[in-house]
């Protein structure tokens, strides 16, 4: 007989088995959706769609599924006659296929007395990295392009940031705008220790010969120009003050050809490129200079096939890859690099993908 099933268990455990797998199928159908939606997140435990789902599913319906679940498991437990629910020994289809949970540790006061510079502030990646940095007691300078994600993040962040000694200053700016790289700079002040690139945008998966102007000046404007304009109006703070981090945030699309469409993967090689550059040019300057490359993270990214052939050939090949994690795990990456823990590495691309590299 199969495992009890618990708000812990993995949602793949959860599809697989006789009695959560229609319970829970019953529940996305309710809501107009398939399984095929959580194909994503199968390894996650079911309790983090609470939070993954943005409310939409409340942690009532997740408790009420495992109280259905579990008591046709004691109905069960009691037809064998013993009278009590008792845990049944994993069989080889039972194994927990949930990753094991990860806990975020805090290095109290890592980022103290450092003011860092993180873009993409206002959701996923550079959101958490944001976080990290002011709750290690940095003072942060958050900049995004949509003003009402800073405000969010500004009233959550703030007062644990200062509980920590940290502070958050938001900036709205979009990197590609000389105006704004100006304000970001204003905001900043002359000692800037670093500098987390992240923002960025997805292309729509299409090889070269179908994609359009739009989607490469768009993702080339943004992923390249936008980070080289930022990065240099910043560097020469950092030359000045004798030293500081600079960690772009590339992808697996700048390691392979097999991550998305020309574009982005054009975009994040420009980005590893980027960096080498300025990890040599700066090397003995104190400057540090790497790159992360991120294999699949759940953020509010947004990525779409616009080619059949984009999706015959990427779509397959991403079957095979590592599941998504969160963006807290990415934040540990940049963060490690940011901070003086970094202190003798530069130039290096740090893929943090779950072992995808590998592969
Ligand atoms: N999510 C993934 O699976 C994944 C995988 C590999 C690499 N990445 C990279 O990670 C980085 C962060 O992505 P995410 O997944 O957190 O995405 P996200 O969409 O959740 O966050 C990106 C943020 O950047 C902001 N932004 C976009 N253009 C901007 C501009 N011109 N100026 C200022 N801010 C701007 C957006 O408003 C958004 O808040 C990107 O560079 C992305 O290419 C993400």
């Amino acid at each position: 007989m199969p495992a009890r099933l618990t708000a812990a268990s993995s949602i793949a455990t959860w599809l697989d088995h006789p009695r959560g797998g229609p319970l829970l199928r019953g529940l996305l159908a309710a809501g107009g959706q398939d399984e095929s939606a959580l194909a994503p997140v199968r390894l996650l435990p079911l309790e983090r769609l609470v939070a993954l789902s943005g409310g939409q599913l409340p942690a009532e319906a997740v408790a009420d599924l495992v109280r259905r679940a579990s008591a046709d498991d004691d109905a069960d437990d009691d037809a064998d006659g013993d009278g009590e629910a008792t845990e049944q020994g994993l069989g080889a289809s039972d194994v927990p296929r949930a990753l094991p949970q990860w806990q975020e540790r805090v290095s109290t006061g890592r980022f103290t007395g450092m003011t860092v510079v993180v873009t993409g502030a206002g959701s996923g990646i550079g959101r958490a990295t944001a976080s990290r940095v002011a709750r290690e007691g940095g003072r942060v300078v958050a900049v995004d392009v949509v003003a009402e994600r800073l405000d969010a993040l500004a009233a959550d962040l703030g007062p644990r940031a200062q509980e920590a000694g940290g502070e958050v200053v938001v900036v709205t700016a979009d990197i590609t705008d000389p105006d704004g790289v100006a304000r970001i700079l204003e905001a900043a002040g002359s000692d800037v220790a670093g500098l987390a690139n992240v923002a960025g945008v997805m292309d729509d998966m299409t090889p070269v010969h179908e994609v359009t102007d739009a989607v490469w000046e768009r993702v080339m404007r943004i992923n390249v120009d936008g980070m080289m304009r930022l990065t240099r109006a910043v560097v020469p703070l950092m030359l000045a003050r004798g030293g500081g981090s600079v960690v772009n945030v590339a992808s697996e699309a700048g390691l392979r050809g097999s991550a998305a469409g020309a574009a982005y993967t054009t975009s994040k090689h420009a980005v590893v490129g980027l960096t080498k550059s300025s990890a040599v040019m700066y090397g003995r300057l104190g400057v540090r200079v790497n790159a992360v490359a991120p294999g699949p993270v759940i953020t509010g990214i947004e990525a779409r096939f616009a080619s059949e052939l984009g999706a015959e050939r990427i779509g397959g090949l991403l079957a095979t890859i590592p599941d998504p994690v969160q963006p807290e795990q990415l934040a540990a990456s940049i963060t490690f690099l940011l901070s003086d823990d970094g202190v003798n590495v530069s130039g290096t691309v740090l893929a943090s993908d779950g072992g995808w590299s590998a592969q």
